[in-house]
């Protein structure tokens, strides 16, 4: 059976256990990932496969993991898989970029993990929970505090102003109205749009618009920022000074971003780059920069 790399990272993640279904014996402890790829001397990979997917042991900076991860619309003939039993590991400190042909599943994979679309199958876990086990209170409680998610078209109000757009988390918290606009009126300072705060969002360029949405999703201190398509809409440039930006000001060792592109203008930005194809992983390489 052919090895994906996926499935290699489960592997890292989950290096101390061993394999229950091993039936010749178990490998030294510690074993490095390099050694686990040749479990086949030691059992076969597809049930080295079985038991990567199926354990789980959070390790310090891990701050989502994604086991079996599937979606599908429609049933019959009109079913879709959209994703298709992905797994994923994603630390803090990183920049993970998301990749692939239209209609290959990304979209949907992220959705599962900002827990807005509820799984068929699969697991995620961010920080240790397992998301789709909350109820509805504690998972609109976990989009709220845990997840900031930056929309491909922005999603801004257009009769409220800046501030207000970028203010509507604490709002959403029930913070005192005037104490959440000078909040957010820091978070627009950030962003590089001091100053900007009273105007409406129709008055700023598309790169404008797209910070804004920026400074709201991260106005709650969110450890987990998805950015689905940031650049798309958006000329070359401005869409690299973007990613540049929220590299150097947004990223930092408590926080893992997910960015999800087929932009390859910005891979450079990329600490590690996830290729997704009909719903699955085929590949992971590591960013260039
Ligand atoms: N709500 C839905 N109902 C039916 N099919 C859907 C729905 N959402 C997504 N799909 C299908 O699932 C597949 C994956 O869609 P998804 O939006 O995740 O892809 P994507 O990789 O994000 O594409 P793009 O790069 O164009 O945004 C597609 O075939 C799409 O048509
Ligand atoms: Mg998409």
């Amino acid at each position: 059976m052919k090895y994906v790399v996926p499935y290699k990272q489960i592997f890292d993640a989950t290096i101390e256990a061993r394999p229950p279904l091993c039936k010749k014996g178990y490998p030294e402890t510690p074993v490095s990932p390099k050694r686990v790829s040749f479990f086949g001397g030691c059992c076969d990979v597809t049930t080295t496969i079985k038991w990567a997917t199926t354990v789980q042991k959070p390790i310090d900076n891990q701050a989502i993991i994604a086991t079996d991860l599937t979606k599908w619309f429609g049933e019959g003939e009109t079913k879709t898989i959209a994703v298709n039993a992905v797994g994923l590991v994603a630390h803090f400190g990183e920049m993970l970029f998301i990749v692939g042909p239209s209609g290959s599943g990304k979209t949907t994979m992220l959705s599962m993990i900002s827990g807005i679309l509820r799984p068929n199958a699969g697991k995620v876990t961010v920080k240790g929970i397992d998301i789709w086990t909350l109820n509805n209170d504690q998972l609109a409680d976990f989009r709220l505090n845990t997840v900031g998610f930056v929309f491909q078209d922005y999603h801004l109000f257009p009769r409220l102003t800046t501030a207000e757009n970028v203010a509507i988390p604490l709002i959403l918290k029930q913070r005192d109205w005037n104490e959440s606009i000078t909040e957010a009126t820091k978070y627009l300072e950030i962003v590089g749009l001091k100053d900007r705060g009273e105007i409406l969002p129709v008055k700023l360029s598309g790169g404008e618009q797209q910070r804004v949405a920026i400074a709201r999703a991260i106005i709650s201190s969110p450890e987990i920022l998805i950015l689905d398509e940031p650049t798309a809409s958006l000329d070359g440039d401005t869409g690299k000074k973007i990613i540049a930006f929220v590299k150097e000001k947004i990223l930092n060792k408590s926080r893992c971003i997910l960015i999800v592109t087929h932009d390859a203008r910005i891979n450079e930005y990329a600490d590690r780059i996830l290729h997704m194809e009909d719903g699955h992983i085929s590949a992971s390489d590591k960013g260039t920069q």
